[in-house]
């Protein structure tokens, strides 16, 4: 945690269609004057030029007396106000919404044109008041701003049992996966998110036994819980192989064309299907059928899959995975629907303001297109 020592400036702003952030709760605490002394939720609109993913800036507000808008002429652009800020010589800015509302987080319209290096926040028009009304009245106003960087990237991970040939349910988790794929496939490539498959094990009790239980479980003709498991540890071992060598989206094509052509019903639910498929998608089957171990008759544990059932079980503030299909990012676990729209939405809302993809304001724009 880095500390610095230095002044704020509190501008008022006009914030309609103008910027964005992120709500933080928290961000800003009120050491004196005491009438403030409080922690306040902020939208930090720009980190500054900080490396560090978390930091502390300590100071005390000034409020411009010539130029309360933070501009040299009538009204500038946010940016623009941090920019004179800066250049004023301060350490942050605080800027005050316009309006008495909940804090915005709007989409970002303006040019970036200046490089502000100050970290810049935005607070709500009451406390901006506040503090404007403590500084008429000659009182010192310390504040600190603290902020936690979030990675720069957003970790998810779907919890599925699309193979387990379970009807409308899965069919409608094979829409999922082949609508989301386009942008599953841009967002991991270009490094905005980490994600992991993850298949239930409950349809053995034992991970990878020829139990009674486990082909009793019945599925499409002529397969059973067995076959469904095997198919799910390949899919594990395929996104293993194609992650270790760089390129872990693979996986969303091979399930969209494992669905497509060895489905139960035609009977091509089998290792010669999948292992088209592998091979069209230029893959080692040879890793991947090394990954899977050769003896599925014996009653040993599988490594793959034991950690598929670790996983599955509460990791800290997630919970434990209950409900199949459930998709968990950074961590929690998603509560909208399943569908392209609210999961791309959701994992956009956690990326960094300042490292959002394009395909994020896109989809807001609602110019995305399947
Ligand atoms: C902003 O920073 C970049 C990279 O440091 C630099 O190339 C560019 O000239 C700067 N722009 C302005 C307007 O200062
Ligand atoms: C994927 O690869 C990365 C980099 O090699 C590694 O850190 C990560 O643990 C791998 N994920 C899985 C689930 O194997
Ligand atoms: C998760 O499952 C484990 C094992 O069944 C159990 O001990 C634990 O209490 C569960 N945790 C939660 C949060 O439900």
């Amino acid at each position: 945690m880095k500390g610095k020592l230095g002044a704020f400036i509190l501008v008022f702003f006009l914030v309609i269609n103008s910027c964005m952030g992120e709500i933080e709760k928290k961000c800003l605490t009120i050491t004196s004057t005491k009438s403030l002394k409080h922690d306040y939720d902020c939208a930090i609109l720009n980190f500054g030029s900080s490396q560090d993913q978390e930091a502390t800036v300590i100071g005390n507000v000034i409020y411009p007396k010539m130029n309360t808008k933070g501009c040299k002429d009538f009204n500038c652009y946010f940016k623009l106000k941090a920019w004179y800020a800066q250049n004023a010589g301060a350490s942050a800015v605080l800027v005050a919404d316009y309006f008495v509302e909940p804090l915005p987080t709007i989409i970002l319209t303006e040019y970036h044109l200046r490089n502000v290096s100050i970290p810049s926040i935005l607070i709500t028009k009451t406390l901006g008041d506040s503090i404007k009304k403590a500084l008429f009245n000659d009182k010192m106003v310390n504040v600190k701003l603290n902020w936690r960087k979030s990675p720069v990237y957003v970790e998810y991970e779907f919890w599925t049992d699309i193979n387990s040939g379970c009807g409308t349910k899965c069919d409608k988790q094979i829409e999922f996966v082949h609508k989301f794929k386009r942008a599953a496939k841009l967002l991991e490539q270009k490094g905005y998110t980490k994600f992991t498959p993850h298949y239930p094990i409950w349809y053995c009790p034992i991970a990878f036994t020829l139990t009674k239980q486990c082909k009793s479980q019945y599925f499409s003709k002529g397969y059973d819980g067995k076959d469904v498991v095997i198919e799910n540890l390949r899919q594990l071992c395929l996104f293993k192989v194609a992650n270790e060598s760089g390129t872990p989206w693979v996986w969303w094509d091979y399930v969209t064309e494992f669905g497509n052509r060895c489905s139960m019903k035609e009977q091509k639910f089998n290792k010669e299907c999948a292992d088209q498929v592998i091979q069209s998608l230029g893959l080692d089957i040879v890793k991947i059928d090394e990954c899977m171990g050769d003896d599925f008759n014996a009653d040993v544990e599988n490594p793959i899959l034991s950690a598929e059932q670790d996983a599955q079980l509460n990791k800290g503030s997630r919970g434990n995975v209950t409900i199949i299909p459930t998709l968990v990012i950074n961590n929690k676990i998603y509560k909208g629907k399943l569908e392209k729209g609210g999961v791309l939405k959701a994992i956009c809302e956690v990326l960094p303001v300042n490292k959002k993809p394009d395909i994020c304001s896109d989809h807001e724009k609602g110019q995305e297109s399947d």
